[in-house]
């Protein structure tokens, strides 16, 4: 578990980066590939640890798939009804997305399944798909309380049955199982969220020619007689990934640079909405739709920027920005305030105390609240070592604080495997 030292950036960062493919949309092309009976050969696949860990998954339950290379899969499956009994362990991972969304894809199947994950995916919560894959029917047993890792998915008598659920947080996690659980249950399946989450496993479930309906915060489907597997399918660049960039562009003093080919899904695009309030100078140009989705450059020019405040509502739009987002935060004029944001408490680490306690280290004047965070802008960073907690986001967030400050040491900086491998490549092309 390697340390990486990143020094404060002595010239503005110039220049043009590529974004790699989106790690949400990479885990539902292969799931969904591996539910259709003809090939899919999907493009700027995301080779990360997280989305490798799917791959794995599918393999084990019988889907053939062909890494052609780094980014691009060929993918058969055996139809909807063709997953085949594993005879393995299921190994997700660090990966939140595999486990949630394979458990709502396996309640429903005539087999055991057994998962397992890494450390940090033992210790998150299961409880809020296990409960509503049991009101279809499902029978899901975990440890501690039947809510974590390891998990065995035990077969069940009787179909499952479609259900309306009102869901208690916006997760776009929880809403795919229950969508891909009714991918085989009887009548319709419909989930209510509290606000708007990412909406790419509605818009890839169309493109498999399944009937989705989608009312705002309503929607529901009905199991197909089987999926129509697109022959192509291209992922669109992860704005996640691209957000350190935007932040880091926008902070270090004359920087211009071009992200090239990021996702702007408006359910995912919250980081560009806030960091505008906060006066970043961010261009959206050559728009376009790419496999379905909305892809764009962005043209991002350092400004001063100052505090800003947001809640709830968007929170869903970027919880994975936020790490990112508390840096701008650091170098912001005034306070920034983040409520309504519990769900960091239980990503891959709790971000909220990890960024309290990492940044603060770094200088950075913070409060740590129960469901956010309030940031004091402008208290200048000083060089320290810091801890990523083996979370992909804090080591990334923590190189670009570093960047735009007096420099870091980041402790396990190799995490990153799990959702943009080539940043510290790019990192170093763009400061050499
Ligand atoms: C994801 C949804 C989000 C996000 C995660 C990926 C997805 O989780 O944090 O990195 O691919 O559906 P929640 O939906 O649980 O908030």
């Amino acid at each position: 578990m390697g340390n990486r030292i990143i020094q404060g950036a002595k010239q503005p960062l110039k220049g043009e980066l590529t974004i790699p493919g989106d790690k949400s949309v990479s885990h539902r092309s292969v799931m969904l590939a591996a539910l259709g009976d003809t090939p899919v050969h999907i493009t700027n696949f995301l080779p990360s640890a997280d989305c490798l860990s799917t791959v794995g998954v599918m393999r084990a339950l019988g889907a053939k798939v062909d890494i052609i290379n780094d980014t691009e899969l060929m993918v058969q499956g055996n139809g909807l009804h063709g997953l085949k009994e594993p005879e393995t362990i299921l190994n997700a991972g660090n990966s939140g997305t595999t486990l949630r969304l394979m458990m709502g894809m396996l309640a429903p199947q005539s087999f055991v399944s057994v998962f397992t994950g890494d450390a940090s995916l033992h210790k998150r919560p299961m409880g809020r798909v296990i409960k509503p894959l049991g009101e279809m029917g499902a029978n899901i047993v975990g440890r501690a309380e039947n809510t974590k890792l390891p998990i065995t998915i035990v077969p069940t008598e009787e179909p499952l049955k479609g259900i309306t659920y009102v869901m208690p947080v916006a997760s776009a996690q929880v809403k795919s199982a229950i969508l891909l659980a009714g991918l085989f249950a009887e009548g319709e399946t419909t989930v209510i969220e509290p606000y708007p989450s990412r909406n790419h496993t509605e818009l890839m479930l169309e493109g498999f020619g399944v009937q989705v309906n989608r009312d705002e915060n309503r929607i529901s489907l009905t199991a197909p007689e089987k999926l129509i597997a697109p022959a192509e399918l291209i992922v669109p660049g992860d704005i996640s990934s691209a957000a350190f960039w935007l932040v880091a562009a926008s902070i270090i003093p004359d920087s211009e640079l071009l992200l090239k080919n990021v996702g702007i899904n408006e359910t995912r695009t919250g980081v560009i909405d806030v960091l505008r309030a906060m006066g970043a100078d961010l261009s959206i140009i050559n728009e376009r739709k790419s496999g379905g989705e909305p892809v764009a450059d962005i043209l991002v020019k350092a400004s001063q920027l100052h505090g800003t405040s947001f809640g709830a509502d968007i929170i869903p739009r970027l919880v994975d920005e936020i790490p990112a987002i508390a840096v701008a935060a650091m170098f912001a004029d005034g306070d920034t305030v983040i409520t309504g944001a519990g769900e960091l408490r239980v990503k891959e680490t709790d971000r909220i105390d990890a960024i309290y306690a990492q940044f603060s280290q770094l200088g950075g004047s913070i409060e740590a609240k129960e469901d956010g965070l309030i940031i004091h802008g402008g208290s200048g960073l000083n060089m320290a070592k810091c801890f990523s907690y083996d979370d992909h986001r804090m080591a990334m967030s923590l190189a670009i604080a570093g960047l735009a400050g007096k420099g870091v040491e980041i402790e396990q900086a190799d995490c990153v495997d799990i959702s943009y491998p080539t940043f510290y490549a790019e990192l170093d092309r763009l400061t050499k």
